[in-house]
């Protein structure tokens, strides 16, 4: 198994599933074989489709249970956020209003650069309940830079909701009151996590192979 509860913490929402930081099991029958048409390009699964859909349903039960009595709108960031978004709505059982933000950071290669808005908020928030997906919180630049906008249209609450957590990247000050699963510094691809554009059809979360990135990244340098 990739994943372990950590129940250090108190509270419904720090009861978080980390991911083993460890790339090689050395017991081969714990791990989930790479699909054959992955192999070339990702190293590991780290997160099972099996996995996400266990996790994605205990965080709809949590959502619900805050969100209760009252109609919430739903805002996600796109791109990354297509599958976890649609697993994760299709088990809410409250009535609820959808919009999309447009962000994105044009880095080079594996790090976040400038980021920039491709799309705003078209549904009125003011004075509603707020739930705001994203695939990742990675450094958090991202989100400290979607929620002051949010904030300025007045809703009456705003929580985050996010699949993967890396806490070991953060630069900002941000916190997810929801969270999949927390992953330790890989470079992860899969279940709308991309890299450069690709892999964000794999049904599940993988490593992406260093050779695969480095690549690119040559490439954009070089540039
Ligand atoms: C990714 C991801 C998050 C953000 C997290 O977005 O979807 O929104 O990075 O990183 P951060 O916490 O370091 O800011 P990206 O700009 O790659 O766009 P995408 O969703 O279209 O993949």
């Amino acid at each position: 198994m990739a994943c372990e509860r950590d129940e250090q913490g108190t509270g419904p929402h720090r009861l978080i599933f980390v991911v083993s930081t460890k790339l090689k099991t050395k017991n081969s029958k714990l791990k989930t074989p790479v699909p054959v048409r992955w192999r070339k390009e990702v190293e590991r699964v780290l997160i099972t489709d099996k996995q996400i859909a266990r996790r994605v349903k205990i965080l709809a039960r949590e959502i619900e249970r805050d969100f209760r009595g009252r109609e919430m709108v739903v805002v996600s960031l796109l791109s990354g956020t297509v599958m976890f978004l649609a697993d994760l709505m299709r088990h809410l059982n409250l009535p609820l209003r959808l919009d999309f933000i447009g962000v994105s950071s044009y880095g080079t290669g594996t790090e976040s650069g400038e980021l920039v808005f491709t799309k705003e908020l078209r549904i009125d928030v003011r004075g509603r309940d707020v739930l705001l997906v994203d695939d990742i919180l990675d450094t958090g630049k991202t989100l400290s830079r979607v929620l002051p906008k949010l904030r300025a249209l007045k809703p009456r609450k705003i929580k985050i909701c996010v699949l993967l957590d890396k806490p070991s990247r953060r630069v900002e000050k941000i916190k997810a009151d929801y969270a999949g699963f927390a992953v330790p510094d890989f470079f992860v691809v899969g279940y709308g996590l991309d890299f450069a554009e690709r892999y964000r059809n794999l049904p599940f979360v993988g490593v992406l192979h260093p050779h695969i990135y480095k690549k690119v990244c040559k490439q954009v340098c070089r540039k």
